[in-house]
This record gives structure tokens, sequence and C-alpha cells, in this order.
């Protein structure tokens, strides 16, 4: 570590330090007012006047909701324009906080039950900090608080399609994300795929109904759509690739409402993950040709409609190669761990379509883990703790990372 870096974490985690109890307390306020997908309005408005009194800039709304704003940085070996993005989410979700401290959601039916409060409040901090040591920022941060992650199609891919990364080149972009499993203080990271694409499932099977006395008149849906639902694991058990997981999840069936009737149609819906596009690609043919030949089959017609979700999220070698590096520097290395891939999906993915970044899992459980303390969860309750950890992590990973563009 050089003479420079070990000055930078000092000032990194005395800043941290002294902002700690004003974050907490800014997490605790947009816990207590959770807002679910693209209604942020009052997030909006409190990130935007803090941001605006660390002197950030913001020189473009780009969505109705979320925040984007610029810090630039004055180090007098300023690299030309490098710049590294920051990108933090600010909804919440449609469920009934069942916690009992005393910041509960004050919104019915809506909490902060995935941790994007403290996303939000530790990227608030992370920018307090770095305004502070502007003066030894090599480079420019982006910072990005973009709304709408819990509801595909999400409030990343509109936040592109309007025009994010023309207007800004970032050279990579981190985010993080509450790990409740891992305790608070550390950090995993991952390299390559770390999170699934998540596609939507609906299947209708068109029958003929009848007298379920008399099956040989009629063209039952009911059969059809148990036939479908248990050959449709053959395709993770014959035409994925053993080294490369797929989940397919038929969660809903609904037909008929009789004892004695056969019904003319049943309706079912499921979710695809997979963790590789071409994999994804391949699933999606699959699916449709088994689940139509089945039909045709069993005599009855069934059809598959596919609405796509996130992509796979992959996370750069170089990024997060080079983050490792860095947070091994500032956290030591027991406390920088390896994560397992998930299948679920995060938004996130979509930036990294276009721009090197890394997916950062930081740790936010207890030393006793609490009853119920998982994402969403009506019970989640991370360890605010974490919340020093989160702002130092990405102060340090933005200051590395611009740092070391000048080598590169
Ligand atoms: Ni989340």
């Amino acid at each position: 570590m050089s003479e420079n870096s070990s000055a930078v974490i000092e000032k990194i985690r005395n800043r941290a330090r002294e902002l700690n109890s004003e974050i907490i307390g800014i997490r605790r306020d947009i816990h207590r007012h959770p807002e679910l997908s693209f209604q942020e309005f009052r997030t909006t408005a409190l990130v935007r006047e803090y941001l605006l009194r660390q002197g950030l800039k913001i020189e473009h709304d780009f969505l109705e909701t979320g925040v984007v704003a610029v810090l630039e940085g004055g180090g007098q070996e300023k690299s030309g324009g490098n710049m590294v993005a920051l990108r933090a989410d600010i909804d919440a979700l449609p469920l009934q906080e069942e916690n009992s401290h005393d910041f509960c959601s004050a919104e019915k039916g809506k909490m902060h039950a995935c941790g994007h409060d403290m996303h939000t409040a530790i990227l608030l901090g992370t920018a307090a900090v770095l305004a502070e040591i502007r003066d030894f920022l090599p480079g420019d941060v982006l910072f990005v608080f973009q709304p709408a992650e819990e509801r595909a199609p999400g409030g990343a891919r509109p936040l592109l399609e309007a025009g994010l990364f023309d207007h800004y080149k970032p050279s990579a972009i981190f985010a993080l994300h509450c790990l409740p499993h891992l305790r608070a203080g550390k950090i995993a990271l991952r390299e390559g795929s770390l999170m699934a694409a998540a596609d939507e499932l609906y299947i209708t099977v068109h029958g003929e109904g009848g007298h379920a006395s008399a099956p040989h008149k009629a063209a039952d849906p009911v059969l059809a759509a148990a036939h479908i639902i248990t050959s449709l694991q053959h395709l993770v058990s014959r035409v994925a690739s053993p080294y490369e997981p797929a989940v397919v999840s038929i969660s809903s069936i609904n037909g008929g409402n009789a004892t004695n009737i056969i019904p003319g149609k049943v309706v079912m819906s499921g979710t695809l993950r997979t963790m590789n596009e071409e994999l994804r690609a391949l699933m999606h043919k699959r699916l449709r040709k088994n689940i139509e030949h089945i039909g045709k089959g069993m005599g009855v017609e069934a059809e598959l409609d596919i609405v796509n979700g996130y992509p796979v999220l992959v996370n750069h070698p170089a990024t997060t190669r080079a983050l490792h590096q860095a947070l091994v520097a500032y956290l030591g290395e027991d406390n920088v761990e390896e994560c397992e891939p998930s299948m679920t999906a995060e938004d996130f993915s979509y930036y990294l379509q276009h721009c090197p970044g890394t997916f950062i899992q930081l740790g936010t459980g207890r030393e006793e883990p609490e009853k119920g303390d998982t994402l969403h969860s009506p019970f989640f309750n991370p360890d605010e703790s974490s919340i020093i950890t989160g702002m130092g992590i990405m102060s340090y990973a933005a200051w590395s990372w611009l740092e070391s563009a000048k080598c590169r």
C-alpha cells in the first residue's frame, strides 16, 4: 500500500466516523417513510437536498424520481475527465413491517425490506466523505440514486434509455447490497456471474370443457397442465448443462371450480432463472416447444408468454480484482470474503452491459441472527454498524479506482 493510500484511508475513516450518527438518522428517516417504485418523491427531494448541500452538481433530471449528481474532484493530478460511478437504489416493497423498533414504517403496507434505505443513506454518506476529500480525488464521481429496482422492468433501463451513459462516461460503476447472512463489518465479492436472469412465464392451456364423467367427450386442460408442469423439469435436468444452474418454478395454477366439470382453460405462471445468456435463450426456445407439443399431443392448445426480466448480473474481472485489492487494504483480509452466486435478480446488471463494474455484498447480519432477518421479510432488520463500513468502502473504492486510472 502506498503512503498516499494510507493517508486517504485515514481521512475516509475519520470522516465516516464523524458522519455515522447523522447517516444512521437519515437511514431511519427513509425507513420510516418508504415509497414504492417510481413513487419515490419524498426520498428524491431528501437526496437532492443533501447532495446540493455537499456541493455536488445536478445537471440533468433523467427520470421523474431518482437523482443523478456529480462530485468534481479537484486533485492536482486529476487525470483528464476520468469518472467513476456509484449507484444506490431508493425504492421500498409492498409489505407490512412487523418489527418493533421505534423507526418502523409509518406507511401501511410499505416497507424497506430489501435495505434500499441503507443503500441510499450509505451513498449519501459516501458523497459527504468524498466531498470532504475532493481535493485529493483524481477524477469525478457520478452518484446515481436510481428509482424502482423492485419492480420489473425496473429503473435502470429507463435511466439508461434516457441517456445516462450518453451524458456521462464513467470508466467503472460500483454498487452494494445488504447481505443479512454475512456479519456486519464484512463484505463479499465475486468475479463473473453473481445473480440470475429472471424471466416471468405465463402459460395458458385451452381445452374443451365438459362433464367430468365423460372425459372422452372433452379436451382436458387440467391433465395437460399437470404433464406440462412435470415435463418442464426435464429442461433443467436434460437441456441445461449440469455445470450451468437453471431454475424453472411453476408457482401458480388456476382452472376449474367444481368436482364434476372439466374446465375449458387452465392458466399457470412461474419463473425461469438462468446464469448465462446463451442458456437463457435456449431455455426460452425449448420451453415454448415443450409446452406447445405437449398440448398438441394431448388434444389441447397450450401457449407460453415470456416476460423478460433483468439480465444476468456479471461482475467484470478487472474492476472486481481492483476492488478486491482496494477493499482488502481498507477492511483487512479477514473481512473480504468470496460470495456464492444467487438466483435472485438485480437491475444493476443493465449498467454492467455498458460499463465495467462490480456489485458488492455488504454484510448486515448480527452476531446472534434475529428471527426472520432476511431480505424481503417483514422482520428484516440490518445491523446499522454496517453503515460506516458501507460509506468507507464506497468512498475508498471510488478514490482507488480513479487513482489507479493514472497508471492504467
Ligand atoms: Ni434489493
